[in-house]
């Protein structure tokens, strides 16, 4: 099989069962997946692979099933960018309009920060819950956000792991397969896919991202999943934070009806979305945003899972400030840059398994558009290990440009697929 994919031949459909099968039980040995990653990063995989590929990743687990539920069922899932903390308003605000949000998530990868890694900032906050919590949650606030059991999917928690040591995560096969296995085992009724473009997205170009988003939108309509998909900018931050307690105080600012401008149009886009998508067209998010019901179902989904939401969030032992040093326009400010900045703060992780620190982050006092003055304040940087300052400072030697030239600002929602 390593040889045909390594040739750019077609794998068969017993061929991908077999495999997908014999590598969850150990029988493939990592070594040789690793080979296989790369040959599909390399030569790809046409739509009848991934479907089967897909199809093979879910049946190597348990399936969900939220039928029981008195009310229908949406998820979102965005592809990874930076400072997107956009499950964190969209969750209960979705919940408050009357449909099920079962948001399982994941923690960060590389650059990009993970939804559960940054909810566990919260202090008493806890990721992990039975299936019968998860579902007790679902039906009596509306909202979970919880990290995905065991048995979902395990094929695809072996793989995600091999592909981040063996440079093969940006490959449009195994990242559509290892979304909507993820997804279509969970069992949700309709799905909506945040799909990023952009210098900080995995994805970096706009034809590459919108293939991506085509290809998972027909995985789930042909798996019975109302499924579509938004291309959204990642060419820049999302919001004003990047790292863990940053961006749940950015998130709480959303929903007491403030924030960035940028979360809140995303938010709500995502919103309107899952609500179509739940037939639920008629609710209004805007409303349960502005009316404080959002917020309300927010404080109830944190303290079911033991989470305080009245404690103060954790503060970094240490600050910096960058600043600008001409005047001008902000014309660019690099989303990349400022995620590997977050990381190397102490955000993420360089080992699988690795703390990380809940206060540590970017801050950012202007986003592209902005008139800056020479002097003033650009960036704050935050870790608890000041030791780590001149590392971030340098992913941001060349982060952003200060010009008059002007600023050519890409749309936060790009297109609907
Ligand atoms: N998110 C996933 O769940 N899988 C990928 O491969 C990339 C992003």
């Amino acid at each position: 099989m390593i040889a045909v994919k390594r040739d750019g031949h077609v794998l068969g459909e017993h061929q991908i069962d077999w495999v997908i099968d014999a590598y969850t039980r150990g029988v493939v040995a990592e070594e040789q997946m690793a080979a296989l990653a790369m040959a599909i990063y390399l030569n790809g995989m046409d739509r009848g692979e991934i479907a089967r590929w897909t199809g093979a990743m879910i049946a190597s687990g348990e399936r969900m099933d939220f039928s029981g539920l008195s009310r229908p069922t949406a998820d979102k899932h965005s592809t990874g960018g930076v400072g997107d903390k956009i499950t964190l308003p969209l969750a209960p605000l979705v919940a408050a309009c009357g449909v099920a949000v079962p948001q399982l998530s994941g923690r960060g990868l590389g650059h990009t920060g993970g939804t559960l890694d940054k909810l566990e900032a919260i202090p008493g906050w806890r990721a992990h819950l039975t299936n019968e919590e998860m579902l007790a949650q679902l039906e009596g606030i509306g909202a979970v956000v919880c990290a995905a059991g065991s048995g979902l999917a395990p094929a695809d928690k072996k793989l995600y792991a091999l592909r981040d040591v063996t440079g093969t995560v940006e490959s449009l096969p195994l990242i559509a397969s290892s979304i909507m296995s993820k997804k279509i085992a969970e069992g949700t009724g309709s799905l909506v896919l945040d799909v990023k473009t952009g210098s900080g997205a995995f994805m970096k170009r706009e034809a590459d991202a919108r293939e991506l988003a085509a290809t998972m939108v027909a995985l789930g309509d042909d798996a019975g999943v109302r499924t579509v998909a938004l291309l959204t900018d990642m060419d820049t931050p999302l919001g004003l934070t990047a790292g863990n307690a940053l961006e749940v105080r950015e998130s709480v600012e959303v929903l007491a009806g403030g924030g960035p401008a940028d979360v809140v149009e995303l938010t709500l886009a995502l919103a309107r979305e899952m609500l179509a998508g739940a037939g639920r067209d008629d609710a209004d998010p805007a409303d349960a945003l502005a009316s404080g019901r959002a917020m309300d179902v927010w404080r109830r989904m944190i303290a079911a899972q033991g989470g305080d939401p009245d404690a103060a969030l954790p503060k970094a032992a240490e600050t910096q400030v960058i600043l600008a040093e001409t005047d001008g326009v902000l014309a660019r400010l690099d989303a990349m840059a400022v995620g590997v900045a977050a990381w190397r703060l102490g955000a993420g992780r360089s080992r699988p398994g690795e703390e990380v620190q809940a206060a540590a982050g970017v801050e950012l006092h202007a986003k592209p558009g902005d008139r800056i003055r020479l002097g003033q304040p650009l960036v704050t940087l935050h870790t608890d290990t000041p030791e780590r300052f001149e590392r971030a400072a340098a992913a941001l030697a060349d982060a952003w440009t200060i010009d008059d030239t002007g600023c050519d600002l890409r749309p936060v929602v790009i297109d609907r697929i």
